[in-house]
């Protein structure tokens, strides 16, 4: 069967940043660095993501190109043995990710639809707030909703890794990239109390500097780099052979952080400039936020793009996820693409409403007293992921043959190794698995 590849090399580029830059840079990163110390916790997670994040990221990304096929078969065609389970877990991994990350897409829809037709002017502060809690205790909305954001994935992946994957995010990635810089700007520039938002996010305060810091920022670049779970291995397999990995990989890194700033500019302005709580978790994009615009001068523009920055980054993340497990079906099964796709978003569609229902507060699809979307939530990025990555980059490192590694990171097989690779493979070695493990012993308690 023919394989899809990426075309150019700003459209790797665009796909790939696709699928890193989403709800945990726009929502999670500056939440986390306003708590852990502003800008000592930004060089945190710069190093780990440079010392930890990057080595698995060339990991996935080697594995994919050297085999050319889905998550699974890339390990069963390297070494035989139980490794395949490895690629099995991130395939299940990006399933359960799918399930409750559509819920998120659909809200963001929904907070366009309602920015759009003006749902918030003229309503109080506690009215706005109450609109979230309504929502979301309705049932169907946030269900129709979640449906709609995977129609749109599932489109986009059906219609094919270079025509529809790569061609989608060349267009949404630079239209996100000016969005948050229009937003930037007016954070910035326009607010009142913008200097205290800034010194939020980004006043080192090295005291709030412990190992659980450490551990937290590498859980956040772990997830916030789509790594751990086949994503990458699956996106590499379709990057042609002659880009350079350590580059790309480099400049998604960079791309990432940079995002994640950002919108921590475009945030806590905002949120100091209105007198809001700063740190209050997932409800602090779709709870807080129209608020602001509501007594922001130019509200009713910005909350549109706002929430269509929101959407473009949550779906082009999704379109990653999907097409993971699509890769995995269609070869596995040996069914057409589109085959492979609809059957996949169909049971898809199953999971997604019991997470979307599950948080209507009827008690539906809780699993002793916890919600489903919670539990897939956490037992993806505490346990699937950091295990996903850990058995990568062990894989990558000391399984693979070293040849296939060093071709794949200097495309070249013959050459003396360049200083860059030794650093980068004693990186993959050591450096990496021994702080994945360490932080996956953290996250289950057994430290
Ligand atoms: N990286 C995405 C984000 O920051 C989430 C994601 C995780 C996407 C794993 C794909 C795979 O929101």
């Amino acid at each position: 069967m023919a394989r899809g590849e990426f075309n150019s090399r700003i459209g790797t580029f665009a796909t790939v940043a696709g699928s890193v830059v989403g709800l945990g840079n726009l929502w999670r990163f500056p939440y986390l660095a306003g708590e852990n110390g502003g800008s000592a916790f930004l060089l945190v997670y710069l190093c780990v993501s440079l010392l930890v994040s990057l080595p698995v990221m060339l990991s996935e990304l080697s594995i994919g190109r050297s085999q050319r096929c889905n998550a699974m078969r890339a390990f069963k065609n390297i070494a035989p043995g139980p490794w395949f389970l490895v690629g099995f877990l991130g395939v299940a991994a990006a399933y359960v990710i799918t399930s409750f990350y559509m819920v998120v897409g659909g809200w963001s829809l929904e907070f366009l639809r309602a920015s759009v037709v003006g749902e918030f002017s003229g309503k109080s502060s506690d009215e706005i707030k109450n609109y979230f809690d309504l929502f979301l205790a309705g049932g169907t909305g946030p269900t129709l909703q979640a449906l709609v954001s995977l129609g749109i994935s599932l489109v986009v992946v059906v219609l094919g890794v270079s025509k529809g994957i790569e061609r989608f995010n060349k267009i949404l990635m630079p239209a996100l990239f000016v969005l948050i810089l229009i937003l930037v700007c007016n954070s910035l520039f326009c607010l009142p109390e913008s200097w205290k938002g800034v010194t939020f996010l980004l006043k080192p305060d090295f005291e709030k500097i412990s190992l659980q810091t450490v551990l937290t920022a590498m859980g956040q670049s772990f997830f916030s780099l789509s790594l751990g779970m086949g994503a990458m291995l699956t996106y590499g397999s379709y990057i042609s052979s002659d880009r350079n990995l350590p580059k790309t990989a480099l400049g998604i890194v960079t791309f990432d952080s940079l995002v994640a700033i950002l919108s921590g500019m475009v945030i806590f302005p905002a949120v100091f400039s209105f007198g809001l709580e700063p740190t209050q978790g997932p409800t602090l994009l779709f709870n807080t936020m129209p608020n602001i615009f509501q007594q922001m001068p130019g509200g009713y523009g910005f909350s549109i793009l706002f929430f269509l920055l929101v959407y473009f980054a949550a779906v082009t993340s999704q379109v990653s996820l999907l097409e993971t497990v699509t890769a995995f079906a269609s070869e596995e099964l040996r069914m057409k693409r589109w085959k492979a796709c609809l059957a996949i978003a169909l049971t898809m569609s199953v999971t997604g409403s019991m997470c979307a229902l599950s948080l209507s507060g009827h008690g539906w699809f809780e699993i002793g007293g916890k919600p489903l979307f919670d539990i897939f939530d956490s037992v993806s990025s505490n346990v699937m992921l950091p295990l996903g990555g850990f058995f990568i980059v062990l894989f990558a490192g000391w399984i693979m043959p070293s040849r296939v590694l060093q071709s794949q990171l200097t495309n070249s097989e013959n050459e003396s190794p360049s200083i860059n690779y030794v650093v980068l493979r004693f990186l993959i070695r050591f450096v990496s698995p021994i702080f994945v493990a360490l932080l996956f012993l953290t996250l289950i308690g057994v430290i």
